[in-house]
């Protein structure tokens, strides 16, 4: 058994489908009392996370794993003395590649209480072919409810963290690898910016996770993007492009305003 404090949810959103889940558990925390707040990672210090309350951590998975920062911001939390409690969700389009399994042990020799994980399905935004709206809106409305049940679980003592056998930990270790993340800083050289239409607005850079971007009379990529689509996907003039493979359709849950809310 365990009682759950104040809670703080520590979460990424590329592209909007993880701020949906986090904004919903929020809505049914806070129904039931508990009160509740949306740090987001990018901004946030992983050294300074009150170890009173109860931490949530919310991101979107990649390359069967996640992205490096927020492996950084993992490795980064403190260890804890007091049984802190603490809870994940990730969101992803297929498969994650039992990312839950090393976070779980990460947490745990950490001296964490691991009370819930949970991996919710929500529409690809990685290059998409073509966009379904009408498959999208239904798999975000499944994503949605999954996330409230997943919240009366948590209130109710219900939820689990599973272990997970060994393949999805091997795997783990491959995607969060070096190679895939030089891989990500090579490929991230390919977002190309189209200076008739941008208006130098800076919203690029703000976004940026990893300070990839910087001004230099237009907007520049430097060495070390992970990937994440927000620069391409908010750009409001529709700047930025990115040389793939096969024409791909550009992806987002949500506007920008309630990106940064
Ligand atoms: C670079 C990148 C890699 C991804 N890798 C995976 C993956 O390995 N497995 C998967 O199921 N989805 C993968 N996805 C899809 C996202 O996890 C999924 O669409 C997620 O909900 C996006 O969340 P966000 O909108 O909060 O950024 C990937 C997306 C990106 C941009
Ligand atoms: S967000 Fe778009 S318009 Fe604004 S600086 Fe970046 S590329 Fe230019
Ligand atoms: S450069 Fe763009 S895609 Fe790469 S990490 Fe930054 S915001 Fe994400």
């Amino acid at each position: 058994m365990y009682k759950m404090t104040n809670i703080d949810i520590y979460y990424f959103s590329g592209t909007g489908n993880t701020k949906l889940i986090v904004d919903k558990m929020k809505d049914c925390f806070n129904a039931n009392n508990f009160k509740t707040n949306l740090y987001k990672i990018e901004k946030s210090n992983p050294e300074k996370i009150n170890l009173k309350n109860t931490i949530g951590l919310a991101f979107p998975v990649a390359f069967q794993s996640t992205y490096k920062f927020i492996w950084d911001f993992i490795y980064k939390m403190p260890a804890t003395r007091k049984k802190t409690i603490i809870f994940m969700v990730d969101t992803l389009h297929l498969f994650s590649g039992g990312i839950v399994g090393p976070l779980k042990q990460i947490f745990k020799n950490k001296g964490y209480n691991t009370i819930g994980a949970k991996e919710i399905i929500m529409p690809n935004n990685l290059y998409p072919q073509k966009i379904n709206v009408k498959k999208n809106k239904i798999k975000i409305a499944k994503g949605l409810k999954k996330a409230e049940k997943y919240t009366y679980e948590l209130i109710n003592n219900k939820s689990k963290w599973i272990n997970i056998p060994l393949l999805p930990y091997m795997l783990h270790k491959v995607s969060s690898s070096s190679f895939l993340l030089k891989k990500s800083n090579e490929l991230g050289k390919r977002y190309k910016i189209d200076k008739n239409r941008c208006t130098k607005c800076g919203i690029c850079i703000n976004l940026c996770p990893v300070q990839n971007i910087i001004m230099n009379d237009y907007p520049i990529y430097l060495d070390k993007c992970q990937l994440c689509q927000r620069c391409m996907i908010y750009c409001p003039e529709n700047a930025i492009s990115f040389k793939f493979l096969w024409k791909f359709k550009k992806y987002k849950a949500i506007e920008l305003d309630e990106l940064l809310k």
